[in-house]
């Protein structure tokens, strides 16, 4: 008689991935921490750079928020794109902090910034639409660009240049199948921190093509050693071309909690609804 578990092993043998996950490799961040974590249990002095973890916890006030939330019991399915309150706080923060005017119905709360991120993505990009990554970028950019079928054009930005990008380095990778671009500011992993001119500089480019999208990844706005933080969606002229990305996770030192948001164009922000809705 062949029992459960030999039922269950042949079934799982069987079992053949996606192709699309195949190709996937796996994140260089969570090898870094795993092996990190493998050193440590060894009993090896190790700083790990690898995940974006900060160096301090959520602050008290945050945990009692949180607590008295679940009391009152905020613990069941919210709306899709996230608690209007929520959305009029991220909307007033946008404000404040960046200048940034974008109304309740132009956010999108998701759990954390990767997950807002891969839904812009999947929301614009089709098969073969070309991807602008200036590098050194964030792993996952890459990967989330290649599960959506889109291909991935790095730009390299050497030290030479602080790791940053300019408007003609730019337009040099722009073809007639550029759908998209995705940078950080501050940047991961560089730490570099695109000022106001070198942000005007790339500004400059995309407005002569309105059919480019950018996200505009600043989940480390406040890990920034190096000036003020500006955004690019602050220039009137391409702010229909830019989807803002930010979230707790940085910040706030909270990493577990997975919250992030953006502020976009409604007809994106109304698309990233639609793919949370299904
Ligand atoms: C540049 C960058 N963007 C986004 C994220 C993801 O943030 P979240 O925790 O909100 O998903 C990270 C996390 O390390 C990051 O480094």
């Amino acid at each position: 008689m062949i029992s459960f578990a030999t039922h269950l092993l042949k079934y799982i043998s069987m079992i053949e991935l996606s192709e699309r996950l195949k190709a996937m490799e796996e994140s260089a961040t969570i090898a870094m921490s795993r092996k990190s974590r493998e050193l440590k249990a060894e009993g090896k002095d190790v700083i790990s750079l690898s995940l974006g973890e900060p160096d301090f916890f959520t602050p008290q006030f945050i945990k009692d928020a949180a607590v008295e939330a679940m009391n009152n019991n905020f613990t069941m399915y919210t709306p899709v794109p996230g608690y209007d309150d929520l959305r009029e706080a991220i909307s007033m923060k946008f404000s404040r902090d960046n200048g940034l005017n974008y109304t309740k119905d132009q956010i999108v709360v998701s759990t954390g910034a990767k997950q807002s991120i891969a839904n812009v993505v999947l929301s614009l990009v089709d098969e073969g639409d070309e991807v602008i990554i200036p590098a050194p970028y964030w792993v996952s950019y890459l990967e989330i660009v290649k599960v959506a079928e889109g291909t991935p054009v790095v730009i390299n930005a050497g030290i030479e240049k602080d790791f940053k990008i300019t408007g003609k380095d730019l337009e040099a990778a722009i073809t007639p199948k550029t759908k998209l671009m995705i940078f950080s500011t501050p940047c991961n992993p560089t730490g570099s921190v695109y000022t106001k001119e070198e942000l005007r500089d790339l500004a400059d480019v995309l407005v002569k093509y309105p059919n480019i999208v950018v996200i505009s990844d600043e989940i480390y706005e406040h890990i920034n050693f190096s000036g003020k933080h500006v955004s690019l969606a602050q220039f009137s002229d391409v702010y229909d071309q830019v989807v803002t990305v930010n979230g707790v996770s940085k910040a706030w030192a909270m990493t577990g909690w997975r919250l992030g948001y953006i502020g976009a164009p409604k007809v994106i922000a109304d698309a990233c609804n639609k793919a949370h809705h299904k």
